[in-house]
């Protein structure tokens, strides 16, 4: 009986294994965040290592990623991060919806939310551990963008019209 269940297990996780969802990798940059604003190096590596995973089209899969259902529970969080910011279709959004991303941005880091903490657990992705200073690289970029905005564009087109994300 046990070694019949066992079998069943195998074969499932075996038949699992031709399920895989879409690959989140897109070399598309037209609407890219580099498109519109200055991103320094050191700040765009930070972001490349601690965020674009979840918040870009490109994601640097790991060799579990190939293991279902590991797989499909890493693109859930891909889904999920882009759709409440995504720098790869950054500028695609309202001028009002921009600067309002680039202050979550600085909420997320600095209260340490992001990256979320499943990402950096059991020691990986161990450079997406950001140490306090690293934050500050990230946080005060993202509040020298928003002074660009903010002497770029009208006031009033930086006012969020209505909730949304
Ligand atoms: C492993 C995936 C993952 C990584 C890495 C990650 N995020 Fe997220 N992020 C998410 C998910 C999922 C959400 C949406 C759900 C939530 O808010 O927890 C989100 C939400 C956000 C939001 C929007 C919050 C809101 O109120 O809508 C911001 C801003 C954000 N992340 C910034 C970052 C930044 C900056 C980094 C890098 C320092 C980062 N994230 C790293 C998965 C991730």
């Amino acid at each position: 009986m046990l070694k019949k269940i066992l079998l069943l297990l195998v074969v499932i996780f075996i038949i699992l294994q031709f399920f895989r969802p879409e690959k989140n990798n897109s070399n598309d940059i037209t609407y890219d965040i580099s498109t519109k604003y200055e991103i320094p190096e050191e700040v765009n590596n930070l972001l490349k290592v601690s965020c674009n995973d979840c918040h870009s089209n490109k994601t640097e899969y790991p060799w579990y990623a190939n293991i279902q259902p590991v797989g499909w529970w890493l693109n859930d969080h891909i889904e999920d991060g882009k759709r409440h910011l995504n720098f790869s279709e950054f500028t695609k959004k309202s001028i009002a919806v921009q600067n309002h991303k680039l202050e979550e941005t600085i909420e997320m880091v600095e209260k340490k939310y992001m990256p979320i903490d499943d990402y950096t657990k059991f020691g990986l992705h161990e450079e997406a551990n950001l140490t306090d200073e690293e934050r500050n690289e990230i946080i005060n970029w993202a509040e020298t963008q928003m002074n660009y905005l903010k002497q770029t564009y009208p006031a009033d087109s930086l006012i969020l019209k209505r909730k949304r994300n």
